[in-house]
């Protein structure tokens, strides 16, 4: 009977057959180890002599790394070790052995070679393991908005104008139409989407044309938009609250396995629960000057402000209230200082830094359009939006999240690269 890796424990000093990859060999001509690898976890088969028979250790000794293969065994609990199991082969049927020498050894490689072979790369354990908690990521943020409310609604890649910074824009001929763009984030949308249906989400690629060569930037990325009618700038951060309290106990539920691979100290994520720490733009300024930082008080927090603030801290931080100027044109203006847009990053602890950007949205058609204006933007192509402040306005909010910053924290990996399947960088668009 053909069985899956991860279903070896209801099969103990059963026979089954087991289909994958040999993606590991160890031993000589008295024993083998195979290193077995399905897709579902990792299992060693044990080949000797006496035990699989002379035609068994033959193939064993003919398939090298990477063969495809399917294995027959009786499947045997390890002696000392929980939850981990083995297979005592009898029958090796290679299905593929490679035409080549596998290019990937377990020697180290440089994070170029491994980027240039991302393809092979995905294969191993690490890269496997972050690939299954980025799916725990998506899988809990779909469970927890649709418990509370929200309905998927799917926004365009291609729009006629932009979301945020005009200099991260991808830009592309559209027919007769002139310029379009690859949408940065699907906010604008979803506004348009929530006076029909109340609370909608969105999750798709999104791009950015930036030139930040940073462990935090790629060009094309995972976002998650949530945006509510009726929510205002502490609503906003109760939802973004709970789901990131969602996601990460949602990801110790399920991946244990996987962090362990990872070798991510998962105490720091067991600390991760409601309430988050608060601070405003200004308290943070403070705190970082004391800290050494050189911030302004009408600078954005650069990247390693927000590394030594999120170190200092074993809970994700709300930093609120970003001086206007250097925020987004939609965002509504704190009325206690109009200077102060009623925005909020959620900034994650350990040094990650924001994996969460959202804002109360100005629902005025006057001081949208003023804004629109004053941020040399075309109020021709922000029509249909501007509409949406002509007919029956109302206080709304919401906030977008990247997936791939958000699993470089729950995996504790350095740098995002690792944590999107196939990343493009400014300087990497292969394989
Ligand atoms: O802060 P950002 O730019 O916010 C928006 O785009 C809003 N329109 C979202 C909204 O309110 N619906 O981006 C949101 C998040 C950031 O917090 C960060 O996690 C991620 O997207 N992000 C990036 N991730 C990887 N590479 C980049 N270049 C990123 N830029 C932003
Ligand atoms: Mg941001």
């Amino acid at each position: 009977m053909i069985i899956t890796i991860s279903d070896a424990k209801n099969h103990v000093d059963k026979e089954a057959t087991i289909q994958g990859w040999m993606y590991n060999r160890r031993g000589s001509g008295s024993i083998y180890f195979m290193q077995l690898r399905d897709g579902t976890g990792f299992m060693q088969g044990v080949v000797t002599p006496q035990e699989s028979g002379k035609e068994a250790m033959t193939e064993a000794e003919k398939m090298t790394m990477e063969s495809s293969c399917r294995v027959t065994g009786k499947i045997t609990a390890h002696p000392k070790l929980d939850d981990v199991f083995e297979m005592q082969v009898t029958k090796i049927e290679a299905i593929q052995i490679p035409i080549e020498e596998y290019p990937i050894s377990k020697k180290e490689h440089g994070p170029d070679f491994l980027l240039d072979n991302r393809h092979l790369w995905l294969r191993s354990g690490k890269q496997w393991a972050i690939q299954r908690v980025r799916n725990t990521i998506i899988n809990a943020t779909y469970e927890y908005l649709n418990n509370e409310g929200f309905i998927k609604i799917d926004s365009p890649i291609l729009t006629p104008n932009a979301c945020e910074g005009t200099t991260e824009l991808f830009e592309i001929d559209y027919f007769e139409e002139g310029k379009g763009y690859l949408s940065q984030s699907g906010q604008l949308y979803l506004e348009a989407a929530i006076m029909s249906c109340g609370r909608a989400f969105d999750f798709g690629p999104v791009f950015r044309a930036e030139k930040s060569k940073t462990r935090r930037h790629l060009t094309e990325f995972w976002m998650m938009d949530a945006e509510m009618a009726f929510v205002e700038h502490e609503g906003n951060m109760e939802i973004m609250e709970g789901l990131v309290c969602h996601i990460v106990k949602k990801c110790l539920e399920i991946n244990q396995k996987e962090l362990k691979i990872l070798e991510r100290d998962i105490e720091p994520l067991k600390k991760i629960e409601a309430p988050f720490i608060r601070k405003s733009h200004a308290e943070v300024v403070k705190e970082l000057r004391e800290m050494g930082s050189d911030i302004g008080e009408k600078d954005d927090l650069g990247g390693d402000d927000e590394t030594i603030l999120t170190q200092k801290y074993d809970k994700p931080i709300f930093v609120d209230r970003y001086p206007a100027e250097v925020k987004a044109f939609y965002m509504k203006r704190d009325p206690e200082d109009e200077t102060r847009a009623l925005c909020v990053d959620l900034l994650a602890p350990e040094g990650y830094g924001e994996i969460i950007g959202g804002s109360q949205r100005e629902d005025d058609y006057d001081i949208l359009m003023n804004r629109i204006k004053e941020h040399k933007l075309d109020p021709k192509v922000f029509e249909w939006y501007l509409d949406l402040r002509k007919y029956g306005s109302v206080p709304h909010s919401g906030f977008g999240y990247g997936l791939e910053r958000i699993t470089g924290w729950i995996c504790g990996t350095q740098h995002i690269r690792e944590t999107i399947p196939f990343p493009r960088l400014i300087n990497r668009i292969r394989p």
